[in-house]
């Protein structure tokens, strides 16, 4: 926002403060504000935004420590809507809730703080020409990275016009005039590489299309039992240390999009430095290059002020549209949707309104459907395919899933990934629960399995989720009889339920070999184990005891092929087949040979 403009209406005081009460506060008034304008408070112009207007007063909600704030205060309107500026600066930086860099020694932003004008230079080379019509989303430029990726310097959504001017290749700030657009309604446009978006509002698009691919998460029990389509939304609900964090970072490292935004909303403070202090050592395991050239981590601690950690998850959508509009794959992860929830109550606490359940408001539900609906997959102004997808953790009170958090945001995903506290206590990770999580994207991603020749994974895919749910039923039966009394067929089940949860759904985060599973590898376990079952079914029936299969020497490999076969040696699992295929021929001969 230019400051020229701001510093004037301060020395105006639209409004002066009549009571205060942590991060909001009235101000008499008499003056037209608008809703949702934004607006600097007070002698230190902390920032703030016009949440409630009145007859002669308005209530503001301030995204900075208040301390020191008192009544008489003035109160200045901006004209504008909270927005945040979006650019090619926005890659590789930690920032807080209203997107100011953060800055790398403390992690605090002083009182009254407005984002600097950076120096920093960007190589553009323009793509139009002057006389050339231009409509909303046109590419007016590009800007090449270090990483021989190119950035997009686009017209905004709400310009279109001819062009008058634009200057030669050459580096830019994100300030610089590059482009004047006379528009069609007759303003002329001055266009820069960086531009202002109101977060709260969704950059608009051509069309939004139904999802086509997945997006490869890299860890198995997502990726081929409850996959996320590219564009989709998921929630990852999970009671006091159950794994949110180290998935949801897994996720930020492996997960194929172009782009990562991670948001770190109201979690503690070190747990926030982890992420903070890891990120920019690590390298993308993909491509090799640094992983923050492709990361934008946005970090509201418990101790940061609570109004700018409602405000953060829409900062963080945006700059995920933002770059979605440049045609890319955006995964955007939340850690936790609980933690912003929870600041919510506390400013419509502070404001007197009705609390709805469990002291939420009452609107926390269309709240929530406001950031998750903004993932999509979509056609983009300028006709380019574009996705925007959410991963939400949640963090209901004693894992009680029922609670109004995770039962709002249940019908705004399509992939609901419920983590277990008993299988985290027993150190079985991701502590994805396969009998309460589910996706609804199956029948949109089957596709992509084919095409990767595995016709057969959603038949294998239901097949290992019912041996699950048996399993379930089975072992609640076999505390009672005990394990031995169970018929064949159901130690069987037992048998393959163990082999797809100890071989296929436990990934550790910090193994070296399995951290990381490609979709070819992901198919030859889920064919290894298809075929496990199939055959030891048959010799069961053959009359072989079960007893004997469980005592194969090739079972020990089987349950550790996580760990013992590599992403660069898949032809061992044919070995391993071989193997499996051998020892069970020897215990059915030995069947075959009694019995004649
Ligand atoms: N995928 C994983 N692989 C290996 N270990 C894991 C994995 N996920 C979690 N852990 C272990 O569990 C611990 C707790 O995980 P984490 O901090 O992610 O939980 P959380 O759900 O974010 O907790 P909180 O509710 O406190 O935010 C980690 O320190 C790690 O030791
Ligand atoms: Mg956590």
């Amino acid at each position: 926002m230019p400051q020229c403009m701001t510093w004037m209406k301060l020395t105006m005081a639209d409004a002066r403060i009549s009571w205060i009460s942590g991060p909001v506060l009235r101000a008499a008034t008499d003056s037209g504000f608008r809703i949702s304008e934004s607006v600097l408070v007070g002698e230190n112009r902390l920032l703030g935004e016009v949440i409630r207007i009145d007859a002669s007063s308005i209530t503001v909600q301030v995204y900075e420590d208040t301390s020191g704030l008192k009544p008489g205060d003035p109160v200045a309107g901006t004209g504008n809507e909270l927005s945040v500026r979006l650019g090619p600066g926005l890659l590789g930086n930690i920032y807080d809730g209203l997107l100011r860099p953060l800055s790398t020694q403390d992690r605090h932003i002083r009182q009254g703080y407005e984002t600097p004008v950076s120096n920093k230079r960007f190589p553009f080379i323009p793509d139009v020409e002057p006389g050339q019509q231009v409509s909303a989303g046109h590419v007016i430029g590009h800007v090449d990275l270090k990483d021989a990726r190119s950035l997009l310097c686009q017209t905004p959504p709400d310009c279109q016009g001819q062009v008058i001017s634009v200057v030669e290749t050459g580096e830019y700030t994100e300030d610089e005039i590059i482009c004047e657009i006379a528009g069609d309604d007759d303003i002329t446009r001055n266009i820069s590489l960086g531009q202002q978006w109101p977060v709260r509002r969704p950059r608009p698009v051509r069309e939004r299309i139904p999802p086509e691919g997945p997006m490869l998460t890299g860890q198995r029990v997502l990726d081929s039992i409850f996959p996320l389509s590219c564009g989709g939304r998921a929630a990852m609900p999970g009671g006091f240390g159950t794994g949110k964090t180290v998935l949801q970072e897994t996720l930020a490292k492996w997960c194929d999009a172009d782009i990562i935004i991670y948001v770190g909303c109201g979690e503690r403070g070190n747990e926030m430095a982890g992420v903070l202090h890891e990120f920019p050592t690590l390298d993308d395991p993909l491509t090799g290059r640094p992983l923050m050239e492709r990361t934008v981590i946005i970090a509201n601690t418990s101790n940061m002020p609570v109004a700018a950690r409602e405000a953060s998850i829409y900062t963080a959508v945006t700059v995920g549209e933002y770059f979605r509009d440049q045609g890319m794959r955006v995964a955007l992860m939340a850690d936790s949707t609980s933690r912003w929830a929870e600041s919510l109550r506390e400013i419509s606490g502070r404001l007197g309104e009705l609390p709805s359940e469990a002291g939420y408001p009452a609107y926390i539900s269309s709240r929530l459907a406001d950031f998750y609906e903004r993932a999509a997959h979509v056609r983009t102004l300028d006709g380019r395919l574009g996705s925007l997808s959410i991963i939400g953790a949640v963090s209901p009170p004693s894992a009680d899933f029922s609670e109004p958090v995770t039962t709002h945001t249940k019908r705004y995903v399509r992939s609901f990934w419920a983590l277990d506290p008993e299988r985290a206590h027993a150190r079985f990770y991701p502590a994805i629960n396969p009998l309460i999580s589910y996706t609804q994207d199956i029948e949109i991603l089957q596709d992509y399995w084919k095409q990767q020749g595995h016709p057969q994974w959603a038949e294998q895919r239901r097949r290992f989720l019912t041996l699950l749910e048996e399993q379930a039923r089975l072992e609640r039966m076999a505390r009672i009889v005990g394990k031995d009394a169970l018929p064949p067929r159901q130690r069987h089940v037992l048998m393959c339920a163990e082999l797809i949860n100890d071989a296929f759904l436990r990934q550790s985060a910090y193994s070296e070999n399995d951290r990381f599973c490609s979709p070819e590898r992901q198919i030859a376990m889920m064919q290894i184990i298809t075929h496990f079952i199939e055959q030891t079914e048959a010799a069961i029936a053959a009359g072989v005891d079960v007893d004997r299969i469980t005592d194969m020497k090739v079972m020990r490999r089987l349950h550790r092929m996580n760990e013992g076969i590599s992403e660069n040696e898949l032809d061992r699992f044919q070995l391993l087949q071989n193997s499996l295929d051998a020892e069970l021929g020897l215990v059915t001969r030995g069947v075959d040979g009694s019995a004649g």
